[in-house]
């Protein structure tokens, strides 16, 4: 029987050298004339062990990593093709401890399934929740993404059924679905992960939202940086047309569905909904004040769905298994499971899915294991460029869209960076003023000019100059903007600033005379 052989064609592996890995075990399997076929899948989404090669033998899948294309000649002597022991085995794939204790639901078949086949995907669950859904009206369809409990996964945590319920109801000759797949919060992939390595659930999750909200037309809207992920919707979104997946009647239930991908240069504030829609409309990237909301008045002025790639991505297993089946995982208001991103300092970066509730604390120092440096975590920035710097002290804070927000801190797009004790939090301070200046549309003053005001208070605390009052005018000028900003990324910098600010004072204050002059 032939074996397979798994070497992923994620970016993070390929980053780290999985096309040379691929090519030498090519070479190396046709010289020894063994009967084994290469499947490039994607990642399973631990990082520090890619590229990670799996062989599927009678027992599972038997994992071996961090591979180098040096090391196949010595994989196959010890017996890859049947699980042999080498220095570099991890054992079964599925009882790595990163893996086993995660929750898999939207990244179930991720790191698993070829993802260009939709034979693999349909024998992996694929489609069921498609199919259920054409059985449905749209109304039933909304009412069971509402009773999940999912929220949107690309910031906001807004309910995907109330969104999805003001499109149906809005009246449009054409409603569209938007995925928003900029991603461009630090520390996240989860979006090109799926984009890469689970490309179908995509396609149906925006497919049954179609069928939800009568919009006939998708697009995935993501950045030039992304190519990987483009190539690999393309062709995804081909071979479902063919099977008839997308198309005037999606699986023969008569209701019409396309999409495509568009992309776009990569600004992070196109990753904001309307200057992402106004991208799309091959305008400018500038911010648009809401109302009208999208959903009433979007794309081309038809009512149009925003979702995140997460959202739509969780909406299959929610049709497919059903809502009361997603809303046990969880706690509080936030419901199901999320795709935590861990990455920066620390040793064990990647991708771990659980149910909403995790402590911080337990995910940094136990899932992460810590630094990378070996040094203490200082802080950890949870939710992107906008998100608060938590300390130690507030580890305990369970992973909740509520928790967070009570403790002035967002959970964003789940992407979480690590830092340790060498970390200077004025310097980040400063970081997030001068990111919010250079990536600022322009249309608002306090983001426009206060972002760049802040970077120069930051300058002036850093050299000394007068620390107690500009300290009071770096607050004060995060009020302005947390306040007076049109949306988010003017609105939310003050996060950064002020809790490196209220957590870490000591940082914010010159050095003393006798150290600066040692
Ligand atoms: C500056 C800025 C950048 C954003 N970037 C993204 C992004 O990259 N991806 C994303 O899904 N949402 C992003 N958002 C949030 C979107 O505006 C919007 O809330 C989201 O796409 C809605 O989808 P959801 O309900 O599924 O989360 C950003 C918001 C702001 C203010
Ligand atoms: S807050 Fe900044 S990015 Fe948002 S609209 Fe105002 S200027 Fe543009």
């Amino acid at each position: 029987m032939t074996t397979k052989i798994y070497i992923p064609r994620d970016a993070a592996a390929l980053a780290l050298g999985a096309d040379k890995v691929a090519k030498a075990m090519e070479d190396a399997i046709a010289l020894r004339g063994l009967d084994v076929t290469i499947v490039r899948n994607g990642s399973r989404g631990l990082h520090w062990l890619e590229p990670m090669v799996e062989v599927e033998t009678s027992e599972g899948r038997i994992a071996y990593g961090p591979v180098k294309a040096r090391d196949v000649v010595s994989l196959l002597d010890a017996g890859l093709v049947s699980g042999g022991d080498h220095a570099l085995c991890l054992g079964k794939t599925e009882d790595i401890p990163f893996l086993k204790q995660q929750t898999r639901l939207t990244f179930a078949r991720c790191g698993v399934i070829d993802p260009l086949s939709l034979d693999d995907y349909r024998s992996h669950g694929g489609l069921r929740g498609l199919e259920n859904a054409i059985a449905l009206d749209s109304a039933a369809i909304v009412a069971q993404v509402t009773e999940s409990g999912l929220r949107g996964r690309g910031g906001a945590g807004f309910p995907t059924g109330i969104k999805w319920k003001t499109v149906l109801e809005a009246a449009g000759a054409r409603k569209y679905i938007v995925c928003n797949a900029d991603e461009g919060d630090s520390g996240t992939f989860a979006d090109r992960m799926i984009m890469e390595g689970d490309p179908f659930v995509l396609i149906e999750g925006m497919a049954i939202s179609g069928i939800a909200t009568g919009a006939t037309k998708g697009f995935i809207y993501t950045r030039s940086e992304y190519p990987h992920a483009i190539a690999t919707m393309a062709k995804a979104i081909e071979i479902a047309r063919a099977a008839g997946v997308l198309g005037q009647s999606v699986l023969g239930s008569g209701r019409a569905f396309d999409m495509e991908v568009r992309t776009g240069a990569g600004a992070y504030v196109c990753g904001e909904e309307t200057a992402l829609l106004n991208s799309l409309e091959g305008k400018r990237g500038i911010v648009r004040a809401k109302p009208p909301l999208p959903a009433h008045k979007g794309l081309f002025d038809c009512p149009t769905v925003i979702n995140n790639v997460i959202s739509l991505a969780s909406v299959p297993i929610i049709m497919d298994k059903g809502a009361a089946f997603y809303r046990d995982f969880g706690m509080g208001r936030s419901r199901g499971t999320i795709p935590i991103q861990i990455a920066g300092n620390v040793k064990h970066a990647g991708l771990f899915e659980t149910a909403f509730g995790l402590a911080l604390g337990e995910i940094i120092d136990h899932i992460g294991g810590g630094t990378a440096s070996g040094r203490p975590v200082k802080a950890v920035q949870v939710g992107g460029p906008l998100g608060a710097y938590f300390p130690r002290a507030l580890f305990d804070t369970p992973f909740d869209y509520e928790a967070f927000a009570a403790k002035d801190g967002l959970i964003g797009h789940a992407g979480i960076v690590v830092f340790d004790d060498t970390a200077d939090m004025l310097k980040q301070a400063r970081f997030a003023m001068e990111f919010c200046a250079i990536e600022s549309c322009g249309k608002c003053t306090p983001c426009r000019i206060g972002s760049t005001r802040g970077v120069e208070v930051a300058d002036k605390i850093a050299a000394g100059i007068e620390p107690e009052k500009n300290r009071e005018l770096l607050a004060d000028l995060c009020n302005t903007m947390k306040f007076g900003s049109l949306c988010a990324l003017g609105g939310f910098t003050p996060y950064p600033v002020v809790s490196a600010m209220t957590h870490f004072p000591d940082d914010f204050k010159p050095a003393p005379l006798v150290e600066a002059a040692e």
